[in-house]
């Protein structure tokens, strides 16, 4: 079987209610990696993406977040009715869906505006 060319991990992630921090999934319910899976299948990719149910991944004011990988591009704020054009755009065409990749100020920095400073 020939190696898969891009991962896509979805964060599943749910804290209990009273977390500091939000979680992408915090009611449970969220179907975004079962519709990535379907429109990943559908779109005829299936054994050259791969799409991975995550734990946190430390993005959680920006979510629901989803990152693809080798590409290393980041999404948040991503719902149900994105997953047709993360599909198709991104998966299939090679082309990032600008309006829902997470700034480069966001990821992994102390500068995210959206992030709790620590004290
Ligand atoms: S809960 Fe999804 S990135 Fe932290
Ligand atoms: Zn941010």
């Amino acid at each position: 079987m020939a190696k898969y060319e891009r991962h896509v991990f979805v964060c599943i992630n749910q804290r209990e209610p009273e977390s500091a921090r939000p979680s992408c999934n915090a009611d449970g319910k969220s179907q975004l990696h079962s519709l990535l899976k379907q429109a990943v299948d559908a779109a005829g990719l299936k054994g050259s993406v791969r799409v991975n149910k995550a734990g946190c991944l430390d993005q959680c004011e920006h979510g629901p977040n989803i990152v693809i990988y080798p590409d290393a591009v980041w999404y948040g704020g991503v719902c149900a009715a994105d997953v047709a054009e993360i599909v198709a755009s991104h998966l299939v065409a090679g082309r990032p869906v600008e309006r829902l990749v997470l700034p480069d100020a966001c990821i992994h920095t102390e500068v995210c505006e959206h992030r709790p400073r620590k004290t």
